[in-house]
């Protein structure tokens, strides 16, 4: 009887473990650009042709290497990056393993150029994984490889690879994921000479956004900010109103390790609770951060799944950081309103006049869309009662609108981008303000002196207890900019509005309610309509930011039981 049981040919071998690591176009692309961000790269270009089936070609800026290690990189478990198994624990570098650049070699024809200097350069050609030649080049620091007739020795899996177009977008979205979990790198991504992305490096998540996918979408994603004991979660939310059914961004990164977890993302709406409809998608961008012993990186031949020790806490937090980000509040159901009726007749609502909470293109559409409605529908009746509540008919019946907590809640929107951007527009005062502050006060004015000014407040020692304010905001025309500095700066030494786990949502909470019309003001009716549109416009607009309700409906069906009328 002959022996059946043969170590396989290495080649074959280095084939079996290609079919895990390299699947198709993008898998490639995903293994160079971790490699090139291993090495430490600034900008890593990235260039396809025919979706990557006939060329990948990857260039970085990074560490490169000496001629002994480009060699030895082609070699199965060669690697820098571990030399122990205890070093697995909490390895920070996307690579470990050793198997990508030999497995990407083994089913295509492969070329590197390195150089560790800018001085002294390798070049190294292998085909199906066999080296044809090792010889000197010219490149500065840094590492190029290009991959070439991805699969031209295995006939099987090349029949696999999709269109041309599919295999582009899945490089589209490889590259994607590494530019989320590195926002400080520079990325770009031609196609067939079609530059389809550029972008810049980036000093946070929300330029790199921007440069993804537009300010336009980036701009009216919530940031999410939020740590349980050593779980630290950054990211952003979209608001409630916006989530769809279909198309949503969904994106995960575990300790600056793109992942795919679907669940992290289920418990990411779960904190949506039912501020959206049960088939909605939000867009959601998850960076978690915890330490390297709670999480286990090496679960997955492609590196895209990882195994929390405690997944149940995890998702717990993940849930509660999206809350948060939402609002005091978003448990709340939301409330259903027909905003055209409501509004009709809102007129041109120039957005000039009245309550000024800046440029707020949610409101202008609602108020194009009450103009269009107005030949149609009925006038709407809005109203102000006691000078504190304002009275208008909704989808459901009669709504009631606190206007003092209404307008908290729409500063504190415009206040919370403000604070994490460049600031407020100010008004400069022709005659500085001065106001006297006790003691404690004046820390709190110099604690927060640069948030007052991103809110419009810029405030100046004058002499003793007594400031000079410079510049002061103007919410609204009844805005009484002393007596809210005087009121916000007590609230921030005395510690009231404590309770907020974030300094710049405390802040907001705090210059909101002191900056909003209060109760008791009479209100012109266009300040009444186009509060009630910009409230409407909020992500929140069912509750202030106390988590008090800002508005309060009078059922149409509660109405007609009561006049005998059902
Ligand atoms: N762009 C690069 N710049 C500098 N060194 C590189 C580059 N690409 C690969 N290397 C070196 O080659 C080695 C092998 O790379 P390879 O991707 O095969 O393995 P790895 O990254 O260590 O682990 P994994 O298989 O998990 O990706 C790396 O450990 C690194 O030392
Ligand atoms: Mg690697």
């Amino acid at each position: 009887m002959t022996d059946r049981i043969a170590v396989l040919p290495p080649a074959v071998a280095d084939q079996i473990a290609a079919g895990e690591v390299v699947e198709r176009p993008a898998s490639v692309v995903k293994e160079l650009v971790e490699n090139a961000l291993d090495a430490g790269a600034r900008t890593v270009r990235v260039a396809i042709e025919d979706g990557g089936k006939s060329l990948i070609r990857v260039s970085d800026d990074g560490a490169g290497m000496s001629r002994a290690d480009a060699v030895l990189a082609l070699a199965r478990h060669a690697t820098s990056k571990i030399r122990d198994t205890p070093e697995l624990i909490g390895v920070a570098t996307f690579g470990f393993r050793g198997e990508a650049l030999p497995a990407i070699a083994s089913v295509s024809r492969f070329e590197l150029e390195t150089s560790p200097d800018g001085v002294s350069g390798t070049g190294l050609r292998a085909v199906g994984g066999k080296r044809e030649d090792v010889h000197d080049a010219v490149r500065q620091r840094g590492t190029t490889v290009t991959v070439r007739a991805l699969f031209f020795n295995t006939p099987a899996r090349r029949k696999f690879l999709r269109a041309q177009a599919s295999e582009t977008r899945a490089v589209v979205e490889a590259l994607t994921v590494l530019a989320l979990a590195r926002p400080d790198v520079a990325f770009s991504l031609t196609s067939d000479d079609r530059v389809l992305l550029e972008l810049p490096p980036a000093t946070r998540l929300l330029e790199r956004l921007r440069g993804l996918w537009g300010a336009a979408f980036a701009d009216t994603l919530l940031p999410i900010t939020h740590r349980e004991g050593a779980l630290e979660i950054q990211g952003f939310a979209q608001r409630p109103a916006q989530a769809k059914p279909t198309g949503r961004k969904g994106y995960v990164c575990v300790r600056g390790r793109p992942v795919r977890d679907p669940f992290l993302l289920r418990a990411a709406e779960a904190g949506y609770r039912s501020a959206i409809a049960p088939g909605d998608r939000p867009s959601l961008i998850l960076c978690l951060d915890l330490p390297g012993d709670a999480v286990d990186v090496n679960v997955h031949p492609a590196k895209l799944e990882v195994r929390f020790r405690d997944k149940f806490f995890v998702e717990q937090v993940v849930a509660a950081a999206v809350r948060r980000a939402l609002g005091p509040l978003a448990a709340a159901a939301p409330v259903e309103w027909v905003r055209e009726p409501a509004l009709s007749g809102a007129g041109g609502g120039d957005g000039t006049r009245g309550i000024d909470t800046g440029p707020s293109e949610a409101s202008a559409e609602l108020f194009a869309a009450g103009a269009r409605g107005a030949e149609a529908g009925p006038r709407p009746v809005v109203l102000q009662v006691f000078d504190t509540y304002l009275l208008f008919q909704s989808a459901a019946g009669v709504a009631i609108v606190d206007q003092h907590s209404a307008h908290e809640r729409v500063l504190y929107e415009g206040v919370l981008a403000q604070l994490s951007g460049d600031g407020a527009p100010a008004q400069r005062l022709l005659l500085p303000l001065t106001l006297e502050f006790a003691a404690p006060e004046l820390e709190a004015l110099e604690t927060h002196r640069e948030l007052l000014r991103r809110v419009g407040y810029e405030v100046a020692p004058f002499s003793g207890r007594t400031v000079a304010v410079h510049t002061a905001p103007n919410p609204h025309p009844r805005f009484d900019a002393a007596r809210c500095l005087q009121e916000l700066v007590a609230d921030l030494a005395g510690g009231r509005f404590g309770g907020w786990a974030n300094r710049l949502e405390r802040f907001a909470a705090t210059f909101a309610c002191r900056a909003a019309i209060k109760a008791g003001q009479r209100l012109e009716p266009e300040e009444i309509r186009e509060l009630v549109t910009r409230l409407l416009a909020t992500s929140l607009p069912a509750h202030d930011v106390h988590g008090r309700p800002t508005i309060v409906q009078l059922p149409r069906d509660e109405l007609e039981r009561r006049f005998g009328r059902s």
